[in-house]
């Protein structure tokens, strides 16, 4: 989880007069390509007014970098380089391989990405090229070799901002390049066929290899594939896409090796790709992408995600490096953002670590797909309340410069994120496809929310040394040492709160025979013969009033000492126990069987947490209505506090907790709704 080099945006000297470790960076992709020249001097005018300091610039400037296989165009960056260098605006600058030129696919259809179906995933889009054509890697290559021999010793350049969003689109190809790619991945993984011939379980259904050649990606199959052979290739798309970003990353490094290298990464719930814990050590800082959701579960994702990326960084300060200012184009309804949503976003993300906060995109396009995506000037121009909130929340962001640099104040308790718990789910032929890794721990995240106590998300194999609390929803994969972890933890006093289908498989998504949970069996005390998932719209009641769905379990006692929480009243369950603890020494093992929801888990979370001895930090009449992240830089804390509601809380007396530092309404005690205010107070 640490990064190789530790290293954060470099700043040009005009930004770091104040603290060495610069501002809170503001800003923007920059699409200047896209624009007459003269727009460009009312660009750097508004950045100025607005407090931008940084920008993202050249993502998908290939064809225009590259027009033909023999001719650079590096004029009108050079022009834009300096124009921003000389408005003190510091460039985060991409390797410009995002998206490949019309001329490159002509000359070489072979880079082209194919679907599962077989089909040619054609240009005249972005992102059309094969993770693994080594004819796409040479041509990309070659510009990161020429942009980092050209900006190597501009004065502008802070960050090296590698391709764009890897795998966003073309994440699975089951091209001929992808098979070859893939056999030299599992012959690396397995040494031999014996051992992938093991993993994969493949003497079901007549499947044993007896050559690599015939190993082929999960292409469209008569019925379900293999599971192992889909979850590998989940694994080896991660890594194939890694080891694209290391090749950029090398050039740069042999050609710049001051400047730090990152890439945007996609943590948010509608992307479940990539394995981003394994990602961040080849990253000099993470950056992240989020765009938020338009349902009841909107800001809880927000801070989830913005609350994981922070544990992906290793609680260190990271980079957002794309939100939205208001609507997105790509869903079937885009929605504007509400009055206060876009502020509240932008400090909720800051709340979580990030030391700069930064839009897709500058200038809202008037052409191309995303025309009608938000940006920080609209189509409306300087005349709107978009770009009115986005200078508002540049000087909110100049008041909050002394946050800069602090890491995250460690949570009691965590929720534990597991990326092959949540591939493996996703596969097909499981006793559920409505059972989803990220959906239940969410939930415990908004029962965490409402109780007002934090948790840190953190990926399942982060250290768990500090935490007194771990929930490990649905942690369906469980390899050895992951349950050797676990138990060491509850051995050491922890207390362990785990769900249904958790502790199922190992990693080579194999049963562990002898009853479920096979990893965590004895740990909690409980041993189940069979699954009890329900139907959409099915319901069982427990006897302490909640109502379950999704799940059950036929549970058998099997310790003695484990106590019942919860019996189910009705369904194929009937009288059996739904929730159960096993305590363990001074620590504990809790199991719930059925998903709860955010609101069915907060009155037991609350009883779990009570007996851990972990209370929240909140005044009473806050907890639930006002989320608290902290952070800190050694010497002081800063607390955020943000308004979960559309009215406004009246923070009263908050005692002792800190002087007030930041408050994005008018009147600080009383928080607007979506209002962020921030209190400041020595490390105690
Ligand atoms: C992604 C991309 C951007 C833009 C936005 C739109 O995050 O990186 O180029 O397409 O989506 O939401």
């Amino acid at each position: 989880m640490s990064r190789r080099r530790q290293r954060w945006v470099r700043w040009p000297e005009s930004l770091t007069t104040e603290s060495a470790r610069g501002p809170l960076g503001f800003g923007a992709d920059y699409n200047p390509d896209q624009w007459e020249r003269e727009v460009w001097d009312e660009d750097v005018r508004l950045m100025r007014q607005a407090g931008v300091n940084v920008v993202s610039l050249g993502i998908f400037s290939w064809a225009r970098l590259q027009p033909t296989a023999d001719t650079w165009d590096f004029a009108w960056l050079d022009e834009v380089m300096d124009l921003l260098h000389a408005h003190g605006i510091a460039v985060d600058l991409a390797t410009a391989t995002a998206s490949p030129p019309p001329w490159l696919s002509a000359a070489h259809p072979e880079v082209l990405p194919v679907t599962r179906t077989g089909e040619t995933m054609w240009p005249g889009a972005r992102q059309h090229w094969r993770p693994t054509s080594p004819v796409f890697r040479q041509h990309a290559l070659a510009v990161v070799e020429m942009m980092a021999s050209r900006y190597a010793h501009h004065p502008a350049l802070a960050a090296w901002h590698v391709s764009n969003e890897l795998g966003c689109h073309n994440l699975y190809d089951y091209s001929d390049d992808a098979a070859v790619a893939f056999r030299a991945w599992l012959s690396q993984r397995y040494g031999d066929l014996d051992g992938l011939n093991h993993a994969w379980g493949t003497a079901f259904w007549s499947q044993r290899y007896s050559d690599w050649s015939q190993i082929l990606p999960p292409r469209l199959t008569p019925t379900i594939p293999n599971p192992t052979h889909q979850l590998d290739f989940k694994r080896f798309s991660s890594d194939a896409l890694k080891d694209h970003l290391r090749a950029e990353r090398e050039i740069l490094d042999r050609l710049t090796p001051d400047v730090p290298v990152t890439t945007n990464f996609m943590v948010m719930s509608h992307f479940n790709g990539i394995d981003y814990a394994d990602w961040a050590a080849e990253v000099d800082f993470v950056s992240n992408d989020h765009y938020v959701l338009v349902d009841d579960r909107a800001r809880d994702e927000l801070s989830f995600s913005a609350n994981l990326t922070g544990g992906i960084a290793g609680g260190e300060p990271w980079f957002l490096m794309e939100h939205s200012t208001s609507a997105v184009n790509w869903r079937a309804i885009n929605p504007p953002k509400a009055e206060g949503a876009l502020v509240r976003d932008s400090l909720t993300h800051v709340a979580h670590g990030a030391d700069a906060v930064c839009f897709f995109q500058w200038r809202q396009s008037l052409a191309g797909a995303e025309k009608y995506h938000s940006a920080m000037v609209p189509h409306a121009g300087e005349d709107s309340d978009v770009y009115r909130t986005v200078v508002r929340l540049g000087g909110h962001l100049e008041q909050l410069a002394p946050v800069v640099g602090s890491r995250r104040r460690q949570a009691r308790a965590a929720i534990l994120f597991d990326i092959e718990s949540s591939w493996t789910l996703d596969l097909d032929a499981n006793p559920s496809s409505s059972v989803s890794h990220r959906a239940e721990a969410l939930d415990w995240y908004a029962a965490f929310l409402g109780l007002g106590v934090r948790a840190d998300v953190i990926p399942a194999g982060a250290p768990l040394d500090g935490y007194d609390v771990v929930v490990a929803p649905v942690l369906h994969v469980m390899p050895s040492a992951t349950a050797d972890r676990l138990r060491e933890f509850v051995d050491r006093g922890g207390h362990l709160i785990t769900t249904y289908f958790s502790g199922v498989v190992d990693e080579n998504n194999h049963v562990l025979p002898g009853g479920h949970p096979g990893a965590l069996r004895d740990l909690l005390g409980i041993r189940i013969e069979e699954f009890g998932p329900l139907l959409d719209g099915d319901e069982v009641v427990l006897d302490d009033g909640s109502t379950g769905t999704l799940w059950t379990d036929r549970i058998t006692a099997t310790a003695p000492d484990r106590q019942v929480l919860a019996t189910y009243k009705t369904g194929l369950q009937a009288g059996r126990p739904a929730v159960t603890r096993r305590a363990v020494g001074p620590g504990s093992a809790t199991y719930v069987s059925t998903r709860l929801g955010a609101d069915g888990l907060e009155p037991l979370l609350g009883r779990l947490l009570q007996a851990a001895g972990v209370e929240s930090e909140l005044p009473e009449a806050l907890r639930g209505r006002v989320e608290l992240a902290i952070r800190t830089d050694g010497e002081r804390e800063y607390w955020f506090l943000v308004n979960r509601t559309d009215d406004v809380v009246d923070l009263g007396d908050l005692g002792d907790l800190g002087e007030p530092m930041f408050s994005s309404s008018a009147d600080g005690v009383e928080l607007a709704g979506s209002g962020v205010a921030v209190l400041t107070r020595a490390v105690r």
